[in-house]
This record gives C-alpha cells, sequence and structure tokens, in this order.
C-alpha cells in the first residue's frame, strides 16, 4: 500500500505512469466511457482549509469511478475539537477505502498515514502541494511542452514551489526560482531536489531576479503571495513582493511560445495581471480541469498498488 504525501515517495516512472493514466481516463470520459473502477469505494475528504478546486475534483472523480466522497470539515468532525490525530485516523481507515487530507502542518498528515490502514492523498500541507503538480505536468504534457521544459517560478518560495521544486528534481528539466529576499524556498526542500537532481540530471537555479529567471523559459508560472494561514502578513507581503507580478512585460522575456500556468485562486494585480491571466485563460483552465483526471488517474494507482 502507498500513501500520496510528497513528490519525493515517489519515482520518475510512477509519476509519469500516473498522469498517463490520468490522461487515459480522461480521453475515456470525453468519449463518454465511465470507468467504475472504484466501485462501492469511499473516499473522506478532510479539509481544515478552503478548497474549491480539490473538494469539486475529488468529490466529482470518486462519484465518476464509481465511488463516494465524503466531505468532511474539521467544524464538524471531533479532530477539530481535539480528537487525535491518531485515533481520527484509526477509525476513519476502518471504515474508509482512501483519505484526502488539506491541513496546516505537514507533520500531522504523516502522522495520519502512519495510522491510517488506507492510503492517504496529500491534499495540500503548509509544505507541499504535489497533487496540483500533477495536473500541471498533465497540462505541460497535452500542450506538447515536455520536450526542452524550461520553467520560470515568480514569487512566494512556498508549498507550490517546493512541489516544483520535487518535480523537477524528479524529472529533470530546469527550473528557476524567483522570490523577493526573505521569502526563499526552503533550504532543507531545495538541498534534498538539489541531491535528487544530480541523478536526474534537472537544473535547478534560485534567484531573487523575476527577469533572470523568466529570460527564454518555456513555462511561467507563480502562486498567490500570502497562502492560507498568511492572511495576516498580506498587506506587508504586497509591498514586499512589489515588482514580482507576472505582467505581459515580463512574459516577454520568455520564449514567444511561452505558456503561463497558475494553480489558482488567482489574485489580479499582485501576482499576476488581469491581462495576462485572461491571455492564457485556456491554458489555466485547462489546468485547473486536470485536477479530475489527474487525481482519478492517482485515486485508480494508488487503488493497484495494495496487494
Ligand atoms: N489549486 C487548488 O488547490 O485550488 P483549491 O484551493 O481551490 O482546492
Ligand atoms: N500556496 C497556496 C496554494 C493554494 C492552492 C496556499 O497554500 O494557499
Amino acid at each position: 500500500m502507498r500513501h500520496f504525501l510528497t513528490l519525493k515517495d515517489y519515482s520518475k516512472e510512477e509519476i509519469l505512469e500516473i498522469v498517463d493514466l490520468g490522461l487515459e481516463i480522461k480521453k475515456d470520459l470525453k468519449a463518454g466511457k465511465y470507468n467504475k473502477e472504484l466501485e462501492m469505494q469511499t473516499l473522506a475528504m478532510i479539509f481544515e482549509k478552503s478548497s474549491t478546486r480539490t473538494r469539486v475534483s475529488f468529490e466529482t472523480g470518486m462519484f465518476q469511478l464509481g465511488g463516494h466522497a465524503l466531505f468532511l470539515s474539521n467544524r464538524d468532525i471531533h479532530l477539530g475539537r481535539g480528537e487525535p490525530v491518531k485515533d481520527t485516523a484509526r477509525v476513519i481507515s476502518s471504515m474508509c477505502n482512501m483519505v484526502m487530507i488539506r491541513t496546516f502542518k505537514h507533520s500531522m498528515i504523516e502522522e495520519f498515514a502512519s495510522y491510517s490502514k488506507v492510503p492517504v492523498i496529500n491534499g495540500l500541507t503548509d509544505s507541499f502541494h504535489p497533487i496540483q503538480l500533477l495536473a500541471d505536468y498533465m497540462t505541460i504534457k497535452e500542450y506538447g511542452m515536455e520536450k526542452n521544459l524550461v520553467v520560470a517560478y515568480v514569487g512566494d518560495g512556498n508549498n507550490m514551489t517546493n512541489s516544483w521544486l520535487m518535480l523537477s528534481a524528479k524529472l529533470g528539466f530546469e527550473l528557476r526560482i524567483a522570490t523577493p529576499k526573505g521569502y526563499e524556498v526552503d533550504a532543507t526542500v531545495l538541498q534534498d531536489a538539489q541531491k535528487i537532481a544530480k541523478e536526474s540530471g534537472a537544473i535547478i537555479k534560485v534567484m531573487n531576479d523575476p527577469k533572470e529567471a523568466v529570460c527564454n523559459a518555456t513555462v511561467v508560472t507563480t502562486d498567490t503571495w500570502a497562502s492560507m494561514g498568511q492572511e495576516n502578513e498580506k498587506e506587508q507581503r504586497i509591498k514586499d513582493f512589489r515588482g514580482f507580478m507576472v505582467d505581459s512585460d515580463l512574459m516577454s522575456l520568455a520564449k514567444k511560445s511561452a505558456k503561463f500556468l497558475h494553480c489558482l485562486p488567482a489574485y489580479r494585480g499582485q501576482e499576476v495581471s488581469e491581462e495576462l491571466l485572461e491571455n492564457h485563460a485556456e491554458i489555466v483552465f485547462s489546468e485547473a480541469e486536470n485536477r479530475l483526471h489527474a487525481q482519478k488517474g492517482l485515486m485508480v494507482w494508488l487503488d493497484k498498488q495494495r496487494g
């Protein structure tokens, strides 16, 4: 049995297998064919933070696969009133077939997984957002951009950057990350990624200049300047991130054919300009839709791993 907590635990071959399975399932769905591979199975979804895409994609995905998803906010279950994580894990995993968790500390999901009898999926922690990267890479493949891929990430060193670091290190493409001073990526994750990159041939560069990062990139991406849980830092961050908005001027330094990705939700006029987002709306909203297909691929793949 496998959990899906970070991409660090997955090989290049496994990541590509999951993405390709998602693409196959997507093709079938578009042709009107439903694969009820998870018939009679239940997915518990524990949300300690807000979500639009993650909730809708997992709930819809599980239904399309013939199963059922339970939405459990921490306002509704005893976890939010102090029932220990290990007890919650033992109870839920005795009744459900898979668990997805969106929470704050990454250690919570690790503890949950260590007591769970069923696969646990990371639906976002303060440290990582690996399911988003499955959808992002699926989108990169669909747009035929996986060859000579150079990704420039401009913005906050957060759970998305950590996940891009792992994806680049595993798959072996070039990643440049530009953050303002004081908002750099996590040093331990960077070190881990650089170690893995030595084997895969990935080129990873971190810097404080957005222009340097974007120069000749084939994909440019960003994320909110204030992640969930950092709402009270928002005003300060808007000041500190001046000059880090991805707009048409910055994008003009990338390759002519370059595409823009955003995990969403987007804050127009902050990390991305209204104009740039709308110019790249087709790919950005395909990326969002791909959350559904990639996660169906992941759930079917995880189900196949149990004996
Ligand atoms: N990108 C993403 O995870 O979106 P939600 O927060 O809406 O789930
Ligand atoms: N970094 C953002 C991602 C949202 C999908 C957050 O954690 O809020």
